[in-house]
């Protein structure tokens, strides 16, 4: 077989984009290339789930008090072992882990970056065959090069993210990166195992035709959310509509799809979660910027996502996410005076 040669490796663009910039160092671009790498490994345990002992659950429970599966476990230990020997992280935060985890030696203590991780999103699916995914989201250090990173290092606002970005293991399997500059997705080619440039600078449509929200939790939901639900279902053909509700419960897929085509992801507060479900630092940052940088909107319903000022690692929040023109829609609802009883 002859190697197309007109195909982009995830390594070539970034190098090629660092090239623009004569003052970077590359760690950016190594950062990338592990996280591509640790993902590559998560993607063949995720490939071979249902024919080894890797399904199923592992028997603890994680710092958020659900249940763990093996593969998240796996995909966590992936992207830190990955991570600790590289050159570019000085220290990460996972969904999976309690506390962030300072790799504290000599190399670790001059990178200037640290890492997020939701090691994979949307576990609930593993066991059924339904896309999965990595989110994660990278931030430079504010404590000095040559120290330990610290919380404060990683409690920043997202709006401070350097990079962000995700891989689902779905149908084929998809990196797509955002930094200030633009999105991209590269998808992997089993054939030479890399990752190439296949959705060259994204734009979220400003407008679509999809609404992902879970209908299940409807009667748990604020009345002008329910007001907008109701108006997404009663759009005629001459307001846009009708839109299609789409909602797989893995997040990565639902905002992966309406970033492409179009729409709106909504992950509002419930009775049950009154903070939301939703971490801030391991989900909604990184779609946030992901989602903003191609144009579209992300907010928690009182104030744009990027802007909140995290107090812990753990924290959630209410999240909505997508094409412009929808989200300014959603906002009329949700700024709209509760109706007189
Ligand atoms: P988890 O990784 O714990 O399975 O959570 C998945 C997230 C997100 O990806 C998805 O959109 C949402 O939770 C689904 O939650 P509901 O089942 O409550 O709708």
């Amino acid at each position: 077989m002859i190697i197309n040669r007109r195909v982009q490796t995830l390594d070539e663009f970034t190098i090629q984009q660092m090239r623009d910039f004569p003052h970077a160092t590359g760690e950016l671009s190594g950062l990338l290339r592990d996280i591509g790498l640790a993902s590559k490994r998560v993607n063949v345990e995720v490939n071979k789930a249902g024919l080894v002992d890797i399904l199923g659950d592992a028997g603890s429970i994680n710092v958020q008090g659900e249940e763990v599966k093996k593969l998240d476990i796996y995909a966590n230990n992936q992207f830190v072992g990955v991570l600790r020997h590289g050159i570019s992280c000085a220290g990460i935060g996972s969904e999976e882990l309690d506390d962030i985890l300072v790799f504290d030696d000599e190399i670790s203590n001059n990178s200037k970056y640290v890492c997020l991780f939701d090691p994979l999103d949307g576990s609930a699916n593993i066991d059924v065959n339904v896309s999965i995914g990595t989110i994660f989201s990278v931030f430079r250090r504010i404590t000095p090069v040559g120290t330990p990173v610290t919380i404060e290092d990683f409690l920043q606002k997202g709006i401070n993210q350097v990079a962000a970005g995700y891989v689902i293991y779905g149908s084929s399997t998809i990196l797509v990166y955002a930094t200030r500059r633009g999105v991209n997705g590269f998808t992997l080619d089993p054939s030479i195992g890399e990752f190439t440039l296949s959705h060259p600078d994204i734009k979220c449509p400003p407008s679509g035709k999809i609404y992902s929200v879970n209908h299940g939790n409807f009667f748990q939901y604020e009345d002008n959310i329910r007001k907008y639900i109701n108006v997404c279902q009663q759009k005629s053909v001459e307001e846009g509509g009708p839109y299609t509700q789409r909602y797989i419960g893995s997040m990565v897929s639902d905002v992966h799809r309406n970033l492409i085509k179009g729409g709106i992801f909504m992950y509002p507060a419930i009775k049950s979660k009154p903070g939301g479900k939703l971490r801030l630092l391991y989900e909604c940052n990184p779609f946030a910027f992901i989602v903003e940088v191609a144009g579209g909107k992300a907010t928690d319903g009182k104030q744009r996502i990027l802007e909140i000022q995290p107090t812990a690692v753990h924290e959630r929040t209410p999240f909505f996410v997508g094409s412009k023109l929808m989200m300014e829609e959603l906002e009329t609802y949700i700024n709209a005076a509760p109706a007189e009883a």
